[in-house]
């Protein structure tokens, strides 16, 4: 009996290394053989009683040593399998087939309008400047000389965090000027883009969240006449070389004078005319001097320095550049919506 197992032990060891598994039927056949739950091993294990007691670990050692021998045989043929299935699946493709509309991804309308003002506004030597949306009150409204009965400051407007006075998301990106001013020294020439927040109603014209490009330049001796330079630039740049700007006077709390910007869009065209509501005229940015209570609460001599700045709403340029009629599908992030500026950069 005993040199019957030992025998059946080298009978299996022959057999496992001999077998041919090169198809999926012969490789299912073996595993239920050799390790499956009903396999042959568990079955001559029972047969440890039969052995003498001297060779009892041998016996073990070797009844192992067959499953370890069909698992490693078993792994290979698997393996073996499968590279050769991948091989065919490869051979089997029609390379002369028509690609798939993979979809690679797209610009969001907001960041093509915003990267296309920072580049314009770069070149005059403007530098980014990046700040949090987080706020305090003081960066938000005290330091840009907004009185505190103002009514932006009002719960409507401003979104304050939970169980604080002070701290709020800021509601225009004016903020970063306190945040530059108080950290650095003139001459100073950045723009601030990023995003705001006020509470307000949603609805197709207005949202509660989002950007502007803030301005500012602060140096010895700079003249409105400056600013108004600066902006034709823009204007000329952004709609074209002959465009025309207009400023009117207009009122912020932390510039003197204050003005809004317009660009001549015409009235030939039925959308210029539904875009100025008829008059012609775009508004596109509130700007002006600096007040010097702003310089001051920040830290800058305002006897010896002045400057300009100024606030460019983004959303109202993409839904006119886009033909865009509803702010909310620019938060949506439907990605049908989306695809339609995969062309653009
Ligand atoms: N912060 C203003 C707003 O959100 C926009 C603005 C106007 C910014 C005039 C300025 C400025 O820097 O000078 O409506």
């Amino acid at each position: 009996m005993t040199t019957d197992v030992f025998g059946i032990i080298e009978e299996m060891l022959a057999d496992i290394k001999s077998a041919d598994l090169s198809d999926s039927d012969s490789l299912e056949q073996f595993r239920r053989k050799y390790l499956g739950t009903k396999n042959q091993v568990n079955v001559l294990f029972k047969e440890i009683r039969n052995v003498p007691n001297e060779r009892k670990k041998e016996f073990g050692q070797q009844v192992n040593s067959i499953k370890l021998e069909a698992e490693l045989k078993f792994n290979q043929a698997k393996s073996e399998i499968e590279r050769e299935e991948s091989k065919k699946a490869v051979n089997d493709l029609d390379m002369s087939a028509p690609a798939g509309n993979e979809f690679v991804g797209s610009r969001h309308p907001v960041s093509i309008v915003m990267n296309r003002l920072i580049e314009v506004f770069e070149r005059i030597g403007f530098t980014v400047a990046e700040e949090r949306e987080i706020e305090d009150d003081w960066h938000n409204f005290s330091a840009m000389n907004t009185p505190e009965d103002h009514p932006a400051r009002d719960m409507q407007d401003t979104f304050y965090l939970k169980n604080s006075v002070t701290n709020l998301l800021r509601t225009h990106t004016s903020s970063v000027q306190a945040r530059v001013m108080t950290t650095q020294k003139p001459p100073i020439r950045i723009i601030a883009p990023g995003r705001v927040y006020r509470n307000e109603t949603i609805s197709a014209r207005s949202h509660c969240q989002f950007h502007q490009i803030e301005g500012l330049y602060i140096d010895e001796n700079v003249s409105f006449a400056d600013m108004k330079q600066t902006l034709l630039y823009f204007a000329k740049e952004v709609y074209g070389p002959q465009t025309d700007i207009r400023l009117r006077p207009s009122y912020f709390p932390f510039t003197e004078p204050s003005a809004e910007m317009d660009v001549w869009m015409g009235t030939d065209t039925e959308t210029a005319k539904k875009l100025t509501k008829g008059t012609g005229w775009l508004e596109v940015l509130g700007c002006g001097m600096v007040d010097p209570n702003v310089l001051e609460n920040c830290g800058i001599d305002s006897e010896k320095y002045s400057g300009f700045a100024f606030g460019i709403g983004i959303e109202r340029s993409a839904m006119q550049k886009y033909d865009i009629s509803d702010i909310r599908l620019l938060f949506e992030n439907d990605s049908r919506f989306l695809k339609q500026f995969s062309s653009v950069i």
